[in-house]
């Protein structure tokens, strides 16, 4: 499966499936990366692992469908069967989500539904919570929503900061983006009235989650 990878940052999560990809085994390639800033880390990582890597700018175009469409055409010409958006920060159009519909996943650091949108742990300590995590979905048009393929389960632990968190939690994205890139692009997630069945797995092990070891 040749995906294209989207991202507007540090590129960390994007760094993980690259090391994914080098598995012999993986059923899937990276074949273009593609950044709305031009400063993203992670630009650098594509093109150090040898992967085209371009910046198509949002500030260059005048409407998010006339910069959605240019990202559309480009996924195309590089023959992109599957989107994935690593730390994508932009709100992507109803038509740019719908024409990748099924063929698009996201990774968000929180257990979505909970916790969609921007400053992700400083909400989760702010509400006390024990337990967060991330989730890999597939996207639809609301933000940070569509069916969950994998969930991994993240600790609070008392007296955390937010970078703590969020170093917890990334380390978890890590592991569990790869995982579920695996599993789509193996064919074995199908969606059924919006939820995610994964083929090959007893009805009691559907949803992949692990926590990390060692917390
Ligand atoms: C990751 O934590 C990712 O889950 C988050 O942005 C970070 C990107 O880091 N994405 C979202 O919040 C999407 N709603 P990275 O550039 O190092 O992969």
């Amino acid at each position: 499966m040749r995906v294209g990878v989207l991202i507007s940052g540090r590129g960390s999560n994007l760094a993980s499936l690259i090391e994914a990809t080098k598995v012999a085994d993986f059923p899937a390639e990276i074949v273009t990366v593609i950044s709305n800033k031009a400063d993203a880390g992670g630009i650098a990582i594509a093109r150090n692992a040898g992967i085209p890597a371009e910046v198509i700018s949002h500030r260059d175009y005048p409407s998010r469908e006339a910069f959605d469409a240019e990202l559309d055409a480009t996924l195309r010409r590089a023959g992109v069967d599957l989107v994935c958006n690593a730390g994508f920060m932009r709100i992507l159009s109803d038509g740019f989500v719908d024409a990748w519909r099924d063929r698009q996943l996201n990774i968000h650091p929180s257990l979505l539904p909970a916790f969609k949108g921007l400053h992700v742990h400083e909400r989760v300590l702010e509400a006390g919570c024990r337990i967060t995590g991330c989730t890999v979905h597939f996207v639809r048009p609301a933000m940070d929503e569509g069916p969950i393929i994998a969930q991994a389960a993240v600790p609070v632990i008392p007296g955390d900061t937010v970078d703590r968190l969020a170093d917890r939690v990334l380390a978890a994205e890590h592991r569990l983006y790869p995982m579920a890139l695996r599993l789509v692009a193996e064919g074995r997630t199908r969606i059924v009235d919006e939820r995610v069945l994964i083929d090959g797995e007893d009805a009691g092990a559907q949803a992949p989650l692990f926590v990390p070891a060692g917390h």
